[in-house]
């Protein structure tokens, strides 16, 4: 059946629209419904957050706004949005954080109607243009000239060969003497971090280092490596990004965060990026603080560092107690929907032994497991296939430093020479 263009479409049961909210669609248009409050007229509003694009039919109704669950921008039912929880509560709205609305809304026949532009006046479809171009994704061709992990060491076998995936290709790795074979042949390849490196044309960026790693007071951990559907762009602006926390990590160590988000500042070469955040925390298990010799509430220093294109660390020191967390992320942009995520660990002080026992290491493991499977919960929501490098296509705020730094580090190796993008802020929107 040919479908209309314009006027009123029927879309989902009203008994299906609650307090929850539902994705509809009128033709290639994705809205989301919800009622304020239980019995209340439904409101219709645009499906995805206009911040980082994510879907709204995941977030949930608070006080008569639908809650993105990504960074809890509130959008009432007219598009509003009403609060965003990084800047404070007191901040004011961005003008730009606004959701569009549908020309009308119908109750009527047991069945939501939407009309997304006057029916008397048919114009034009409302295109939604954004995020439709200028996205990094995983097969982007300037990935070539990066280093990008490959595999495990330890999962390449004594005998025999195995199989991976980088930038839409299959490659085969055996052991080769002391090294190892990569088939197809790769510009370079090295170890590190026990983790097998590949650059499949002569890298522009060396390879991250971390002292923590060959520091013999420091105890490793692995993750199981991982995989998500998202772009790594996407994850990597995730692993940089603090103001999520109360949001995606409720049930880890996300509740006892401020949703404000302190102003921090991100030093970027071009390459990478570096940004220092000193925040207060109480610290419980601390035994300094079991015996009374240090207060409770105490410092937290966090050391955010990216290497083009997808190596990522953060360094987490507890500045009262010395103790030290190190956190290794790297993104395999396996294949357009697929990227496989490596997390190492490196411990030091924790609960005041230098190099902490195999079973602390492990307890600290098993948490960091829980807060990455949060995070890649999180990345089902979201609606691009690539990293959106053109600025206006999303909604930056104070909060998002690193995410631009990250965005303009990308664009840079995308289009080396380029002119700058015209809807680059020169700061993020307050
Ligand atoms: S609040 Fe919606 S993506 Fe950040
Ligand atoms: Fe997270």
């Amino acid at each position: 059946m040919r479908q209309p263009v314009d006027g009123w479409w029927p879309t989902v049961p009203l008994d299906s629209v609650g307090t929850a909210p539902v994705e509809v669609r009128t033709g290639d248009r994705a809205w989301v419904a919800f009622r304020p409050a239980p019995g209340a007229p439904v409101g219709v509003v645009e499906a995805r957050c206009p911040h980082r694009l994510v879907r709204l039919a995941h977030g949930t109704v608070v006080d008569g706004t639908v809650q993105c669950p990504y960074h809890g921008w509130r959008f009432g039912p007219d598009g509003a949005c009403t609060l965003v929880p990084s800047n404070g509560p007191d901040a004011a709205v961005p003008p730009r954080a606004r959701l569009a609305a549908p020309w009308g809304v119908r109750e009527a026949d047991g069945v939501l109607w939407v009309a997304p532009v006057d029916p008397a006046a048919p114009g034009s479809p409302l295109p939604d243009l954004r995020a439709t171009e200028e996205t990094l994704t995983n097969l982007d061709a300037s990935l070539e000239a990066g280093w990008h992990p490959l595999l495990l060491v330890d999962e390449v076998p004594d005998h025999g060969q195995v199989a991976a995936w980088l930038l839409g290709r299959e490659y085969t790795v055996e052991r080769a003497g002391d090294g190892f074979a990569v088939t197809p042949p790769v510009a370079r390849s090295a170890v590190r971090f026990d983790v097998l490196w590949v650059a499949p044309a002569e890298p522009r960026v060396p390879l991250l280092e971390c002292a923590d790693d060959t520091d013999p007071l420091f105890a490793p951990g692995w993750l199981e490596p991982d995989r998500s559907a998202s772009p790594a762009g996407v994850l990597a602006e995730n692993f940089l990004d603090a103001a999520h926390f109360p949001f995606v990590h409720a049930g880890t160590f996300g509740a006892a965060e401020e949703t404000y988000v302190e102003p921090f500042e991100v030093e970027s070469d071009g390459d990478g990026l570096v940004s220092v955040q000193d925040q207060w925390f109480d610290n419980p298990e601390d035994p300094a603080v079991l015996q009374g010799i240090r207060p409770v509430r105490q410092r937290r220093r966090s050391t955010y560092v990216h290497r083009w294109p997808f190596q990522l660390l953060l360094r987490l020191e507890e500045l009262d107690a010395g103790a030290v967390k190190t956190i290794l992320f790297f993104l395999q942009p396996e294949a357009l929907d697929s990227t496989r995520v490596y997390t190492k660990m490196l411990f030091h002080g924790i609960g005041g032994v230098a190099v902490p026992p195999p079973d602390v290491v492990a307890k600290e493991v098993a948490f960091e497991v829980a807060v990455l499977a949060e995070d890649l919960a999180l990345q089902a929501a979201m609606t691009v296939r690539g990293l959106p490098l053109r600025m206006r296509d999303e909604l930056h705020v104070r909060s998002d430093r690193s995410g631009v730094a990250l965005r303009r580090v990308l664009a840079r190796h995308r289009s080396p020479g380029a002119a700058p993008d015209p809807t680059d802020p020169t700061d993020p929107e307050a």
